[in-house]
């Protein structure tokens, strides 16, 4: 008995947890990556590639490897897209949500069906599990998208992508053995590792969301908690439905604030069919400058004509048109104008996923030269 007693009182092995440590670690390191990656990219570094869609750029990838691998960007992948004329781009479908800045050219989307038209300066915008397909139908004007997806949804366990048809002209890559289905129609392919790849609808996806709007039950009144969620799903339906997916340049007006003169194209308040991206075009007058301000969430802007450049936390960052510009979370920017007779424009996208965090906003630090009130 005397000697079960000693063993009780015998120091346990103790395993210690190095959860902060290692997260602190792992941030550090991260913050150091993404320091030593450049605020500018050139549109020459990265070429166009041939894809399923389209003809595609890849500034930014969205893939887990992607990430912090060429630019201070985490919440965005962020591509361009050339629609040669008369081409019909690959119909498909994601749970992420998308946004198409049309920097040239006219077009339009069938999105479930229905048709959207868009031209240059427009914002296009795919929301969450559409089924959509782009088209130029012009003969002689090719037309060039810049657009974001966000790798956030990745880790949301409910992110699936499916080809529906290929883009006019497409070919299976070179070392691939096409599959073909009964009707002798190309449905996959096979790469010679053995990695499969099959076109067409998953049926998992289709029947989640048939089930989705099959369940919706209308619900005046919530009469408690319970109902309010289950009249989300009514409200979330209803929004699909009937929300506008291209808001026009032609639409939104500019604004001289205290940032500058600001086209503000989506926006939390906008009825628009994103709810991850807002999105604005900003205009530096010749020889001027824009306000200077910091925010936590990051931003990315495609130069639409222009040459200039950016102040990054006191740092001095050039850019000129097609460049892509970085600023990563919590930077004090601001962008400068260094042409003298020509103004400076630049399309912006912000993702929005920092402001369901409570981290939305905007530290104003200093107005835009010439701002009155
Ligand atoms: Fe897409
Ligand atoms: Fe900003």
């Amino acid at each position: 008995m005397e000697q079960i007693v000693e063993r009780r009182r015998e120091p346990e092995p103790v395993a210690f947890s190095r959860v902060i440590e290692e997260t602190q670690r792992r941030v550090a390191q991260e913050a150091d990556k993404a320091a030593s990656l450049p605020r500018v990219l050139k549109a020459a570094d990265t070429p166009f590639t041939m894809g399923m869609q389209a003809f595609s750029k890849h500034w930014i990838g969205g893939a887990p490897k992607d990430r912090l691998s060429k630019a201070p960007i985490r919440t965005m992948a962020i591509s361009e897209q050339i629609m040669d004329p008369g081409m019909r781009g690959g119909r498909h479908r994601h749970v992420r949500e998308a946004i198409f800045y049309i920097i040239e050219g006219e077009g339009y989307e069938i999105h479930d069906g229905k048709k959207y038209e868009w031209s240059a300066g427009d914002i296009m915008t795919v929301p969450s599990y559409c089924d959509h397909q782009h088209f130029n139908p012009n003969p002689r004007q090719r037309a060039r998208m810049w657009y974001s997806i966000s790798p956030v949804v990745e880790f949301l366990g409910v992110h699936w992508m499916e080809q529906i048809e290929m883009k006019s002209g497409y070919s299976i890559p070179p070392d691939a053995r096409p599959v073909y289905g009964p009707d002798k129609r190309l449905i996959g392919y096979e790469t010679p590792d053995g990695q499969k790849f099959n076109m067409g609808v998953n049926q998992t996806i289709q029947q989640r969301i048939n089930s989705r709007l099959e369940n919706v039950v209308h619900i005046e009144k919530p009469r408690d908690t319970y109902q309010k969620y289950v009249k989300l799903l009514e409200q979330e339906v209803r929004w699909r439905e009937s929300v506008p997916h291209v808001i026009r340049n032609s639409d939104a007006s500019w604004e001289d604030t205290q940032m500058g003169r600001i086209k503000f194209m989506v926006t939390p308040h906008s009825n628009c069919g994103l709810k991850t991206y807002d999105a604005f075009i900003q205009e530096i007058p010749p020889g001027g400058a824009s306000g200077k301000h910091r925010h936590m969430a990051e931003e990315a802007h495609k130069i639409l004509q222009g040459k200039g450049y950016d102040i990054h936390d006191g740092v001095r960052h050039d850019w000129e048109a097609e460049d892509m510009v970085c600023i990563p979370p919590y930077v004090t920017h601001q962008h400068f104008n260094s042409d003298p007779k020509h103004a400076a424009r630049f399309v912006a996208y912000q993702p929005r996923w920092y402001t369901f965090m409570g981290h939305g906003g905007i530290e104003h630090l200093a107005n835009a030269p010439g701002y009155s009130e």
